[in-house]
């Protein structure tokens, strides 16, 4: 590489629509000596993947395999693992891009890679460029207004067991955006009826990809598996953009 500076651009991609990658994160795609995308072992090919291959060329892809465990401990070899082998190529003087869905920054593995990055390269290396985040691209494929004036904001991942930090945060908060909803599905559509707030909620999955899904009759979902990459947006007021 000539004793060129090596570097490290960790790139939010958007939801899906290759119209919402940013004109930087594709600039740098097309630069890049080398692409280094996420695999879920149970999703499958990378989505991030699949949004930047109109700009990836024949470059290089290295797909890392992220099992999908929630145990830190079990993880930590594999973002090691990644950091090693991207640390390496940036050592050698390689312009190294990370693709993410979403913004990179956000419930993204690539947090964790970039913690163990700062372990071995100066930061003067490692850049991020932000992406379109679901609930963004989800809001406006709706006309969904998440925030007016002084109104709150909470952005809450659905935990698997007890719904109890869901409940709160709907009964504190004027807009609530419920991430990682999954199986939770039915349970987190029961507890908006319980709470009189079904009516005021917007479910939409795959927001900008092929099969986009999106419905307010949230009690259609209530026997469906639907809740795999998808967000609730949910408002207690009406708010004078709905
Ligand atoms: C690991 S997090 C990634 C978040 C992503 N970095 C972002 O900025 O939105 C995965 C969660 O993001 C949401 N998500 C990501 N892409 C989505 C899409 N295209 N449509 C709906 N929800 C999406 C879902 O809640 C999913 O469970």
């Amino acid at each position: 590489m000539d004793g060129r500076q090596g570097t490290f651009w960790g790139l939010g991609l958007g939801p899906g629509d290759p119209e919402l990658v940013t004109l930087k994160a594709r600039r740098l795609i097309q630069e890049a000596d080398c692409i280094v995308v996420p695999k879920s072992s149970i999703a499958g090919e990378s989505l991030a993947l699949e949004i930047a291959r109109p700009f990836v060329g024949d470059k290089p892809v290295l797909q890392f395999e992220f099992p999908m465990r929630r145990n830190e401990r079990e993880l930590a070899p594999y973002w090691a693992a990644a950091a090693a082998e991207i640390a390496d190529r940036v050592g050698r003087g390689e312009r190294v891009v990370f693709l993410t869905l979403g913004d990179c920054l956000t419930y993204s593995t690539y947090c964790y890679v970039l913690q163990e990055l700062r372990k071995t390269l100066p930061e003067s290396v490692i850049h991020s460029v932000p992406g379109v985040t679901s609930f963004a691209a989800a809001a406006a494929a709706t006309s969904f207004s998440l925030g007016e004036k002084d109104e709150r904001i909470a952005v809450v991942p659905v935990p698997r067991g007890d719904l109890g930090p869901v409940r709160r945060a709907l009964e504190e908060y004027d807009t609530v955006v419920l991430m990682k909803v999954a199986k939770q599905l039915p349970a987190v559509v029961r507890l908006l009826q319980e709470m009189g707030l079904d009516g005021q909620a917007v479910f939409a999955s795959h927001v900008s990809q092929d099969g986009e899904f999106i419905t307010r009759d949230l009690a259609s979902l209530l026997d469906n598996e639907r809740g795999y990459l998808s967000v609730i947006l949910v408002r207690r007021r009406g708010g004078d953009g709905r």
